[in-house]
């Protein structure tokens, strides 16, 4: 079933402001799924004045058909798809290719694609002796997104994309060769040799094989691991305007190419607050099982707002009910962990944290629920994947969505370049003092 799309936004009823004694009218755009937008487009050409909404909370900054969330009531959908119906069949490639091109590849472009992301999985052999310019302890984040722009260097003929074929070609490089590189910061780190993509091996078995094979000895990766590994690449491939994603498009707003986007988009990544989540996750759980804290004195610690400790994990800009990705996680944790013999004790006190958490008032009054980021460490780390690589798997999830909305956006009539405006709150005229005269 799919309902028609609604390409632009439908004008309803509009709103009244008044501002020093004048009225205005604002107009109102509703979008496919109901949820409504004040377009105030032309308020400081007609007020002088601006809005202020530090953080963007309440700010759309722009129309998209990609992603779909209802936060409140914790639906998460991908080109109206929910996200629940991802959890068998599809494979990453297949979403990847939703996202991008806006529906589900038949078999012979998803074939085609596969094919693609095969040919382009090696880098340029220049390219492995950049990595020898990082100290093994570089983190592969840092490295991640230096490579990433570095790419662009040996694509000059993809950064401006005309149509679709060449969106396509975009695309596959980037998809394809993201893991590379993630597999060889990782080798890097660990001053290990590298291993070169095996042809015959599908994405995720591919990634896991130029990570952990050893010369003469092939790693293999078992079904159960495919699957989930699978799934969490899926549940990160697009979040609608996220930190990371709204920094791929304000960056290709000023006509920036595909991989520079993208590496900006890496770096918006990483922090703590973003996808560094599930770092911190694990590092606060190791904590508490090193016995340095309680998991209830943890708890008590978010809580103080002199702590500067978060829990981490918990809360999100959007879902203010459930996070479905991470209801999604802790089933394939509960799952997996079993059955790959990894009966990790972090998993119970995670499920620990969140029982503590979720009969607290302090949580419960705030909406603060877990978010992707608590059960995917978990799993990662069950999968035999360092912690130093969570955020870099969890931008090989996200890159199709950035594709997708760079592409989106280039392809928006209209587009402007971002660019906010301010209050300045700074000091009024002042002259300059010539350093003799400075007190
Ligand atoms: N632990 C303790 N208190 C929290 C937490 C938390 N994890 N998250 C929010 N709060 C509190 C805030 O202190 C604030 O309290 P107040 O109203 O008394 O001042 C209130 O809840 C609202 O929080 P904000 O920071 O305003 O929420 P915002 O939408 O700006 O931030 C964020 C969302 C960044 C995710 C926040 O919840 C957080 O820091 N969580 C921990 C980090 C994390 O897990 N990040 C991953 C997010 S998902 C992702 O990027 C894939």
């Amino acid at each position: 079933m799919t309902e028609p799309l609604n390409p632009n936004p439908r004008p309803v009823e509009p709103a009244a402001l008044s501002l020093e004694g004048k009225e205005y009218s604002l107009p109102v755009v509703e979008g496919s799924e109901g949820e409504r937008g004040i377009d105030i487009g032309r308020l400081r050409a007609e007020t002088g004045h601006i809005t202020l909404d530090t953080g963007y909370g309440n700010t759309g900054s722009c129309t998209s058909a990609i992603t779909f969330i209802d936060g409140d009531a914790g639906i998460l959908r991908y080109r109206g798809i929910p996200i629940e119906q991802f959890v068998d069949s599809p494979t990453f490639i297949e979403v990847a290719w939703l996202l991008i091109f806006g529906h589900l590849p038949s078999e012979t472009e998803y074939q085609d694609f596969s094919e693609d992301l095969t040919r382009f999985a090696h880098i340029d052999e220049s390219m492995k002796h950049q990595f020898e310019g990082f100290p093994r302890s570089a983190p592969p984040m840092a490295t991640l997104s230096a490579m990433i722009n570095a790419l662009s260097c040996y694509h000059l003929d993809l950064h401006e994309l005309e149509d679709e074929a060449e969106l396509r070609h975009a695309a596959a490089r980037l998809i394809s060769k993201i893991r590379t590189i993630a597999a060889y910061a990782f080798r890097h780190s660990r001053g290990l040799p590298y291993v070169y993509p095996d042809p015959g091996l599908r994405y995720v078995p591919n990634l896991l094989h130029m990570m952990f094979s050893q010369p003469y000895s092939q790693y293999v990766c078992p079904i159960l691991v495919r699957k989930a590994f699978n799934l969490i690449l899926i549940l990160h491939a697009d979040h609608e305007q996220n930190c990371s994603t709204s920094t791929v498009r304000m960056v290709g707003s000023s006509g920036a190419n595909l991989f520079a986007s993208c590496a900006a988009g890496v770096s918006a990544l990483w922090g703590p607050l973003h996808g560094g989540a599930n770092v911190a996750v694990l590092d606060m759980l190791e904590q508490i099982h090193q016995g340095n804290v309680t998991p209830e004195e943890y708890v008590r610690l978010a809580k103080d707002k002199d702590s500067n400790v978060r829990l981490m994990g918990f809360g999100h800009r959007v879902y203010k009910n459930f996070d479905p990705r991470a209801q999604m996680l802790q089933k394939v944790a509960e799952e997996l962990l079993p059955q790959i013999s990894a009966d990790d004790p972090l998993l119970d006190i995670a499920r620990r944290l969140e029982e503590i958490a979720l009969s607290d008032p302090y949580f419960v009054e705030r909406k603060l629920y877990p978010n992707v980021d608590f059960y995917s460490g978990i799993l990662l780390r069950a999968m035999g994947i360092p912690t130093n690589m969570f955020t870099v798997i969890f931008a090989i999830g996200r890159l199709p969505g950035w594709i997708a909305h760079w592409w989106e956006q280039s392809q928006t009539p209209g587009g402007r370049i971002a660019r906010p405006r301010q209050i300045y709150t700074g000091n009024g005229l002042t002259d300059y003092l010539p350093m003799e005269r400075r007190p």
